[in-house]
């Protein structure tokens, strides 16, 4: 039974791969296993209207304003999941969408909105067929919006990806593995340093498919899943040396394929390099396990213990944020997942 109109609202949090997914086939499938911490306060608020129509449709809005510039991505979004909820082909969708971190922060928002969005979408699916609400469905839609934001349904800790170790892992969603995650990184935190707030050079789709030619890739994909299996380790039994040389050796293996493609880029800035020789000597100065991780960007995530959330945020002003654009980073930790509102 199709209702004229249904709405529902989410909020999802974007999420922090510490084994990086770089490289994929078929229709969003990793070419490799990843492991991220799910944040817990830069997040998106969707609100999704669906008003029944002969034909199907959609408008978005940012913060209140038409925004046709992200037609594309969500046309496509629609484009592959309509044969898995094909019932929103008799639909006309409004898509009202607004982000706890500012726009053009350089911090992606594409895991936390395909969450948010994907969630809309089964909020709907489950009025309309009286089911429970299904989140991993949330995660197989997301995947499809944005590969990495299927990690963003769920928290702490979600694997993306089929893994011999992980029981249950799949190329289709994201797993929670939160369960045995050892007491020292319940509380994890991660400040964001916002190093640039411009534009990418070189987008994340084309960097996945730079990966196919690569001369490294069969040895990356390898080592991810070896990766996998030992930071796993770590984060069960709290293993924070072993922890700190994992995260921060994908953080530079993925920037390391990126320099070692055809075309090659470059996405890290000169303060991306200071800021890491800074923890590296802090570290070394003071025993605070404080590393760092990048996404596909030129901003530092900091990882730490929320134990140590004074000393580095003393760091941080007196040391780091000369390095940010206008000073400015975000203080963010590990979160659970995506909730209506
Ligand atoms: O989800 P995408 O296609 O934007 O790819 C994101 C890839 C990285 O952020 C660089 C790594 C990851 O696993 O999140």
């Amino acid at each position: 039974t199709l209702v004229d109109q249904l709405s529902a609202s989410w909020q999802a949090p974007s999420n922090i791969a510490l084994v990086k997914y770089w490289g994929k086939h078929g229709v969003q499938l990793p070419a490799n296993p990843s492991i991220s911490f799910t944040l817990s306060d830069c997040k998106t608020i969707t609100t999704l209207t669906a008003i029944k129509a002969v034909k199907h449709g959609f408008e978005i809005k940012l913060d209140g304003k038409l925004k046709p510039s992200f037609a594309p991505k969500i046309e496509s979004y629609f484009k592959r999941i309509i044969s898995y909820s094909p019932w929103i082909k008799e639909y006309y969708f409004t898509i009202e969408t607004t982000n706890t971190f500012p726009h053009s922060s350089g911090i992606a928002s594409s895991a936390s909105s395909m969450a948010a969005l994907s969630s809309c979408i089964v909020d709907l699916e489950s009025q309309l067929t009286g089911t429970d609400i299904d989140l991993k469905k949330a995660s197989f839609l997301a995947r499809l919006g944005s590969g990495s934001a299927c990690r963003s349904l769920e928290g702490k800790l979600v694997v993306w990806g089929s893994h011999d170790e992980t029981s249950g892992s799949s190329d289709l969603f994201g797993v929670d593995v939160s369960q045995s995650l050892h007491a020292v990184f319940q509380d994890y935190q991660d400040t964001i340093l916002l190093v640039d707030k411009g534009e990418k050079t070189v987008s994340s789709t084309v960097g996945h498919e730079l990966m196919n030619e690569h001369a490294f890739a069969k040895a990356r994909f390898h080592q991810a899943h070896s990766n996998l299996t030992a930071i796993k380790e770590c984060l069960y039994t709290g293993d924070l040396d072993g922890f700190i040389k994992i995260t921060e050796s994908e953080a530079l293996t993925l920037h390391a394929m990126m320099m070692t493609s055809h075309p090659y880029f470059i996405l890290m800035k000169p303060n991306t390099l200071s800021i890491i020789e800074e923890i590296w000597a802090y570290r070394k100065e003071t025993g605070v396990p404080v590393c760092f991780t990048l996404d596909a960007g030129a901003n530092v995530h900091m990882l730490y213990p929320a134990a140590h959330k004074d000393t580095v945020e003393q760091l941080i002003k007196s040391k780091l944020a000369q390095y940010c654009q206008n000073e400015q980073y975000i203080c963010d930790a590990i979160g659970s997942g995506a909730t209506a509102v």
